[in-house]
């Protein structure tokens, strides 16, 4: 009989989003009658604006001409997109990349899990806590870890406590570790780093020969404008970090698919024996081997977020989910509730009111305000005691679930 990766008995409990899914249906199923609002999982809901549309129809009606027919496209992506986000979404950060740094995919998931391939199992892995808990199962699933233990602490990482105290940006770690995982804007607490905080982190990873993969998903929804956008815009980062970037909150394509990640040519870690080696070469063999690249009509439709009028609707979208994001920190500081995030980022980070478990607050507004939100226990330990909204429902909705919310707590 073929043996299963064990690694997977490891994991506690099945991914957080669908055990939500699954408490959300069975209560609906149950009380029919309720209007249940969602504001769990970070899922858009203003849908493709018309210049992406039209790309992407477009892109679709090529594939039925002989002239403009489409099979395979390079497994990096095509350069016309790659260079499109290069020019129009890194130069004005002052970023400079070369065409071959970039590799389009289809989401930021895959590329957070699928990047553990390039690296060797014994390398010391830091993550945040609370965490997008994509981070911590895939190493839990790849086997660089142990046992959880009582907490649900995975023997083997070494966590960095997010907490009030620090304004969840986590400290440097006290051992020294290879790889470190950053998100900014964070999911799920909504807080964001300076440039000087950053550059805490690039300087740590530059004196410990470490690699910094930097999920920066949500760095369309920044709304200050000195705060950083992109890991590259310290000093050094392209030595010693990984970026991730996303179009599915940006453009609204969760349901359509699309990712990047920029691996830099000068970035090194070492074999076995002892030799640098370029991660962006490994990269790519392991882009060739194992995908395809995403969709001609996807590249086209990401392309055309970049076109004048595509950023004007995709920014439009944009700020209708910051209004949310206003609108339910504000209504929810104001019924007494502890706020965090929501300014720069489209995730409101609350503190449970008197003491409450993040799952009992999860049940208490499920069942007496039938509102969905993400208890924040699931995204580590130390999210124990609070809770996550997402701004990105319809603003209708938003605002009964916020007015709900109020008078449940009042
Ligand atoms: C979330 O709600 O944390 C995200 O939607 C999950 C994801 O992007 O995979």
């Amino acid at each position: 009989m073929a043996l299963i990766n064990d690694n997977y008995l490891k994991l506690k409990a099945g991914y957080l989003f669908p055990e939500i899914g699954r408490r959300v249906r069975a209560f609906a199923e149950a009380n029919p009658q309720a209007k249940v609002i969602r504001l769990g999982i970070g899922d858009v809901t203003r849908p493709l604006p018309p210049a992406i549309l039209k790309a992407f129809h477009e892109a679709v009606d090529d594939l039925a001409k002989v002239e403009t027919f489409a099979g395979y496209g390079p497994e990096q992506g095509y350069d016309w997109l790659i260079d499109t986000i290069i020019r129009e979404s890194y130069n004005p950060l002052g970023v400079q990349l070369k065409t071959t740094e970039m590799f389009i995919s289809d989401g930021s998931k895959c590329d957070c899990a699928n990047i553990l391939d390039i690296f060797a199992l014994d390398n010391k892995v830091a993550i945040g806590d609370p965490v997008y808990p994509v981070y911590n199962d895939t190493n839990v699933m790849i086997g660089r870890t142990g046992e959880a233990d009582d907490k649900g602490y995975y023997k083997g990482i070494v966590y960095m406590p997010c907490t009030e105290a620090n304004r969840f940006i986590p400290a440097l770690p006290s051992e020294k570790v290879d790889i470190i995982y950053l998100c900014f804007p964070n999911n799920p607490t909504g807080a964001v780093a300076t440039k000087a905080e950053l550059a805490k982190w690039v300087d740590y990873a530059l004196a410990n020969d470490a690699i910094i993969l930097f999920d920066a998903a949500y760095e369309a929804f920044i709304t200050d404008p000195a705060i950083p956008h992109s890991i590259y815009q310290i000093e050094g980062a392209k030595k010693c970090a990984i970026e991730f970037r996303s179009f599915s909150k940006t453009a609204g394509f969760t349901g359509v698919r699309c990712g990047l990640v920029v691996v830099p040519e000068e970035l090194t870690g070492k074999t076995a024996t002892g030799e640098p080696y370029s991660f962006n070469k490994l990269w790519l063999r392991r882009q060739t081997t194992k995908f395809n690249g995403a969709s001609y009509p996807v590249q086209k439709a990401a392309a055309a977020v970049y076109s004048e009028e595509g950023w004007r609707q995709t920014s439009e979208i944009i700020e209708y989910y910051m209004e949310n994001a206003r609108i339910i920190r504000q209504g929810l500081a104001s019924a007494g509730l502890a706020v965090y995030g929501g300014v720069n980022a489209p995730y409101i980070w609350l503190k449970t009111p008197g003491g409450m478990s993040s799952w009992d607050f999860f049940d208490k507004l499920l069942t007496e305000c039938n509102v969905v939100g993400t208890p924040g226990s699931g995204f580590g330990p130390s999210g124990e005691g609070y809770f996550r909204l997402s701004a990105f429902g319809n603003r209708d909705n938003v605002e009964e679930a916020v007015e709900r919310i109020k008078i449940n707590l009042r």
